[in-house]
Parts: structure tokens; C-alpha cells; sequence
């Protein structure tokens, strides 16, 4: 065995100390114990490199403990879970030999910076969502081309959780690809996948996310509207009230949509939604990357700057799943009552609350003040 600093990729000596091994379930108690005293070495151990609880414990270590000593990973672990590692306070992995050390030396390099202050790597503070560090982020998209690239690296910028939103609409349906591509969650980075079930979906929105899972083996969580407010609603406007006004149409949405989704995105750092600038007018300058200070996290649109033209030849060449209601005229997929199939020519989000004039039809869902204007986002977008 020999132990990897995570911060160099170099292979260091063992400490004369012996580590305090730590079982995957070791309780408060067992972390306050191995944390205080004399502060020396904590091995955290990993039965399988799948079981992702000693992220947590070195987090738990790190943050609220103040454990400045040396954190080890050792057990079953992959290269491809360095930079997690690192993240979450570790400061070397025990690994088999030192031709494993390589590869682990390798995937290190692929990391620009640290991100964690550690015993050995004293040197950077975390990434705390920021306005700053939505423009560097923005910057470090723009650099790459490859969506699953973008993916790690919204994954290793963000501290913390990184909500994505599906509607299961085309765009998300790549991403949601992407994601189980790239491997990050497999490999500990916490993602919160998310559908506002507003309770007006198509049931082929339902069928695909539940195609969706299956095939990606991963799980999509349903949030539901407050069922209070959903009756007082309906009994105040009728069943199919939000077609009478569109002031009535903006309740429903805000009860339905936006305020789940507050709900859902509270606590999270990063927030992942299927924008692109070709969408619609209103949606032009949508940026890849930025603050969105009401909400205090960064909102990223990997797709920012696709083409309609490129969405549809990546669904077709990687197998994406989609809605079958896009092969019966479906573009912009809502809410039933709010959706209609358009027709060849049309504006793509022609079919969404048709009734409307072009200016008003957003839900509210990607409207809160952004504090990090579209333009200082674009030009780190340009200078990368
Ligand atoms: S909307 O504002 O007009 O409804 P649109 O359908 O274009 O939005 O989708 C844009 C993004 O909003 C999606 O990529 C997704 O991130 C989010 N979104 C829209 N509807 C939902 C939903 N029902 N559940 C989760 N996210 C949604
Ligand atoms: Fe209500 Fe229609 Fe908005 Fe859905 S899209 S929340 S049904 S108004």
C-alpha cells in the first residue's frame, strides 16, 4: 500500500502516528473522539468505492468539527473519486501500488486548482456560490465544447448541492444523459434531480421519466405543489380557472410551479436548467453561467448555446429518451391544458399558453433578478 497526496498527486510517507480508522458508520461521538486529543492522522474507511458516506464524515470533520489534522481515504476507491476526495477535506488515499499511483497522479492533474484548505493543502479556500465564482464558472464552460465536460465541471466548481430541474422536455432529457454519463453522482457529487409535478402534466411526461430512470439508472424525484394552496386555487378560480385571465393563469403557475421550486432549489448551491438562447426572443442572452442572487446560487444552462440543429442531432446520435409526444407535433412541452402540438414553421413556443401574447409567456420559474448581469457573464464567457 502507498499513500497519494491528493493535493500534489505526489506518493508521500506514512506518518509515524498511527490513523484512527473510522468505520463508514461512525456516529458524532466516534468523529468528536477522533477529532479532538491529539489531532493525528483519521483514516476513513470505504468498503465499496460506491458507498459514499465517508465523503460526508470528512465533510462533517472539516466543518464542524475543525479537524485540521491529516484526512485518509483507504478501502476501495477509484481515481476517477480523487477530486471528490479532495473536496471533502481528504488529504491522501491509500491506494494498492505505485503504478495506480500514475493514473491517480493523472486524474489530479485534469484538476485545475484545489478547492479545499487541508492540513497538506493549506492554500485555497472552498468555492462558496458567489457572483465571482459564477463568472469563473461561466468562463470554464464556455472553454469546453463537450456537454459531459461541462457536467464534471459544474460538479467540481460547485461546493455542495447542485439541484437540476426536468421537465423532461428535449433539452433536459440530454442533460439528464449527460449526467449519468459523466459519472459525478456515482462518484459522490450531490445532485438533486427534480420534476414539479404540478399535477397538470402529461401522463407522457410521467412515462418518460419513469423510461428515463430505468434506462439511467437513476432517480428523479416528483415535487409536488402545497395541497392548501392548490385547493384554494381551484375553489376560488375554478378547475380550469388560469384560461379566464392572465392573472389567474400567473396564480396557478406561481402555486404550481414557482413555489415548489423555490422550495426545492432552498438550500442548494447550484441549479441546472435546460435554457438555450435559440428558445425564444426573450431568451437570447441567456448565460451559461450566473448569480442568481434572490435565490443565492449559481444557475447554469449547459445548453446555453446550442443550436435547435445540434439538440436534435445529439438526441439522435446518442439514443437520448424522449417525450413520444415530440414525434406528434409537441415542441415546448408544459402543462397539458397549457400545451398544444404547433404546427411545421411555427415558433417553437407557439404552442405554449397559445393564447397569450409572445411577451408574457414565461411561468416565473426563470424570472428572478440576476445579480450578475448577462453581460459581465458574457464576457468571461468570450474571454475563455
Ligand atoms: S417554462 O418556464 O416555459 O415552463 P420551459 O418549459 O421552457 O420553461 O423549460 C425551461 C426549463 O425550466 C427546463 O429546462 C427546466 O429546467 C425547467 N422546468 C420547466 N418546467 C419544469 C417542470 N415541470 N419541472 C422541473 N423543471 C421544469
Ligand atoms: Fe397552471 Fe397551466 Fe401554469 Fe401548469 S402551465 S401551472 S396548468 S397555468
Amino acid at each position: 500500500m502507498v499513500l497519494v497526496d491528493l493535493g500534489t498527486g505526489a506518493l508521500v510517507a506514512e506518518p509515524e502516528e498511527p490513523a484512527t480508522v473510522l468505520e463508514p458508520s461512525a456516529d458524532h461521538d466516534a468523529l468528536a473522539t477522533a477529532a479532538g486529543g491529539n489531532a493525528g492522522p483519521v483514516a476513513i474507511l470505504f468498503p465499496t468505492f460506491a458507498d459514499g458516506r465517508g465523503f460526508s464524515l470528512a465533510r462533517i470533520l472539516r466543518d464542524r468539527l475543525g479537524f485540521a489534522g491529516e484526512i485518509r481515504a483507504v478501502g476501495s476507491l477509484i481515481p476517477d473519486q480523487s477530486q471528490f476526495l479532495l473536496r471533502s477535506g481528504f488529504d491522501t488515499a491509500e491506494i494498492a501500488d505505485r503504478d495506480a499511483a500514475e493514473t491517480w497522479r493523472k486524474t489530479l492533474s485534469l484538476i485545475g486548482r484545489s478547492y479545499q484548505p487541508s492540513a497538506r493543502n493549506p492554500l485555497p479556500l472552498r468555492w462558496n456560490a458567489s457572483s465571482e465564482a459564477a463568472v469563473e464558472l461561466g468562463r470554464a464552460l464556455a472553454a469546453t465544447d463537450d456537454l459531459i465536460e461541462r457536467i464534471k465541471l459544474t460538479a467540481e466548481h460547485i461546493e455542495g448541492r447542485v439541484a437540476f430541474s426536468t421537465s423532461a422536455g428535449l433539452e433536459d432529457q440530454v442533460i439528464l444523459q449527460a449526467i449519468a454519463k459523466s459519472g459525478v453522482v456515482k462518484a459522490g457529487a450531490d445532485f438533486d434531480i427534480f420534476t414539479l409535478d404540478t399535477g397538470r402534466l402529461f401522463p407522457e411526461v410521467l412515462e418518460t421519466i419513469e423510461l428515463s430512470e430505468l434506462r439511467y439508472r437513476i432517480r428523479i424525484r416528483l415535487v409536488s405543489p402545497d395541497a392548501r394552496e392548490v385547493e384554494e386555487l381551484v375553489s376560488r378560480d375554478g378547475v380550469f380557472g388560469f384560461r379566464q385571465s392572465i392573472d389567474n393563469r400567473k396564480s396557478c403557475c406561481e402555486i404550481r410551479k414557482v413555489r415548489p421550486l423555490n422550495r426545492a432549489l432552498e438550500g442548494a448551491q447550484g441549479w441546472i436548467a435546460g435554457l438555450r438562447r435559440e428558445q425564444s426572443q426573450a431568451r437570447a442572452d441567456v448565460p451559461m453561467a450566473e448569480w442568481d442572487a434572490e435565490r443565492g446560487l449559481i444557475k447554469i444552462n449547459p445548453l446555453a448555446d446550442w443550436s435547435d440543429e445540434r439538440l436534435n442531432d445529439y438526441i439522435d446520435a446518442n439514443g437520448v429518451v424522449v417525450n413520444p409526444l415530440h414525434a406528434q407535433g409537441f415542441v415546448s412541452i408544459g402543462c397539458a391544458p397549457c400545451t398544444r402540438a404547433i404546427e411545421p414553421g411555427e415558433d417553437p413556443r407557439a404552442g405554449r399558453w397559445w393564447w397569450e401574447s409572445e411577451d408574457r409567456k414565461e411561468c416565473g420559474l426563470h424570472v428572478a433578478g440576476s445579480e450578475t448581469s448577462a453581460e459581465s457573464v458574457a464576457q468571461g464567457e468570450k474571454a475563455a
